[in-house]
């Protein structure tokens, strides 16, 4: 028989903070302590414990238990969870280089608008229902809580949104110790027109960039996002256009992203083999611009349906034809190529395989 010890030692230290509330106050400490700014060591040892156990999975506890994937690509850069970002972030120790959120802009209460020159309803679905402004912030200050527990310290995060949820997200970052870097408005060059004529086009979503520590210096390829711009300085207003047929080719998500815009994000804020994590990844368009530019990925999706867009998306871009053909529509992509060939060949040691995933049960 085969036994596990576990041998755990406890260190305890006390803080003294001034705070308006208990919350605040263990919230301050929290933060200070992810910084590094409270470091525990053997001075502040008080005991040690060994809990002897079979080795069993079932007895291991849940951030060492293997999490089983929904997909994973062949070459392991394309990895897919389906269920509860907020159960399963928890329960993984790995930090990431990037995080792409696009999370509920909570926008889903029977508004109506035009398709095709049809009146259609522009609900999103459940997950997308509108609720009480006190919910909104304490959703977003949870998952970004859980996020910048799996960010590198040097990492960055993005979030995209309207002014639905965008204030609540900055609040929530200023208040969790990230330190916001800049506020991209996506301006759409195809809005769908305003059916009620009583208000402006909506035409914009914003995309808040912001990175882990005020301290610690983030990456940014200023030289290719001036490329891109013609040889002039990227500024934080980005005219590109909703998403296109060919982008449509595996059913589409309800809140699909363009392609271009995520493949700026990344380009922008990654190298090569960057580990990318997208906590509501809807059809996936993270992980497949992350694989069309030579990053890694790891999407967290609650809906099945739209787990299986995400693994026929990855799929499809097996076939080697179809990721040049994808690559070739995306503008700059064809830019960086034309200028930085190497930021899309990673020269770091990279991690190659997620270590917390197992391998994909077998199906008949
Ligand atoms: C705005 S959509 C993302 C769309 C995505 N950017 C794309 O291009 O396809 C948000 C997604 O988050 C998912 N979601 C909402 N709450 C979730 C949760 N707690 N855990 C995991 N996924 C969640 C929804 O099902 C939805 O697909």
């Amino acid at each position: 028989m085969e036994y596990q010890v576990t041998i755990t030692e406890t260190l305890s230290r006390r803080e003294y903070v001034e705070a308006s509330s208990a919350q605040k106050a263990e919230e301050q400490v929290r933060r200070k302590y992810s910084d590094c700014n409270i470091i525990l060591d053997d001075t502040h040892f008080v005991g040690v414990d060994f809990a002897v156990k079979n080795v069993w999975q079932e007895t291991l506890p849940l951030w060492q238990k293997p999490i089983t994937p929904y997909y994973k690509s062949p070459t392991h850069d394309f990895n897919l969870v389906c269920g509860d970002t907020f159960e399963l972030l928890p329960q993984f120790n790995f930090q990431f280089d990037m995080i792409f959120a696009d999370p509920p802009y909570f926008l889903s209460s029977g508004g109506i608008s035009v398709q095709s020159g049809k009146v259609v309803c522009v609900d999103k679905g459940d997950w997308d229902k509108s609720m009480s402004q006190d919910d909104i912030n304490a959703f977003n200050l949870k998952w970004l809580s859980l996020c910048r527990d799996k960010l590198k310290k040097n990492g960055t995060i993005w979030i995209s949104g309207t002014y639905h949820n965008i204030f609540s997200v900055a609040n929530a970052l200023t208040q969790l110790g990230y330190k916001i870097l800049n506020v991209i408005t996506w301006a759409k060059t195809n809005p769908p027109p305003n059916i009620s004529c009583r208000y402006f086009t909506y035409s914009t979503e914003f995309i808040i960039w912001a990175r882990k520590n005020e301290k610690v210096a983030h990456y940014y390829n200023y030289d290719l996002m001036k490329h891109i711009n013609g040889d002039k300085q990227m500024t934080d207003v980005w005219r590109l256009p909703a998403i296109a047929p060919w982008e449509k080719t595996c059913t589409k998500h309800p809140t699909q992203k363009p392609l271009g815009l995520l493949a700026r994000i990344i380009l922008a804020s990654t190298k090569a083999g960057a580990w990318i994590l997208d906590p509501f990844a809807g059809s996936s368009t993270t992980g497949i611009a992350a694989n069309l530019l030579g990053r890694r990925y790891l999407g967290i999706e609650r809906e099945e349906e739209f787990a299986a867009i995400s693994k026929a998306r990855r799929e499809e871009i097996e076939d080697g034809r179809t990721f040049s053909t994808y690559r070739k529509k995306i503008p700059d992509i064809m830019k960086a190529e034309d200028t930085q060939t190497d930021c899309f060949t990673c020269h770091d040691e990279v991690v190659e395989r997620l270590p917390f995933l197992a391998d994909l049960p077998i199906t008949q």
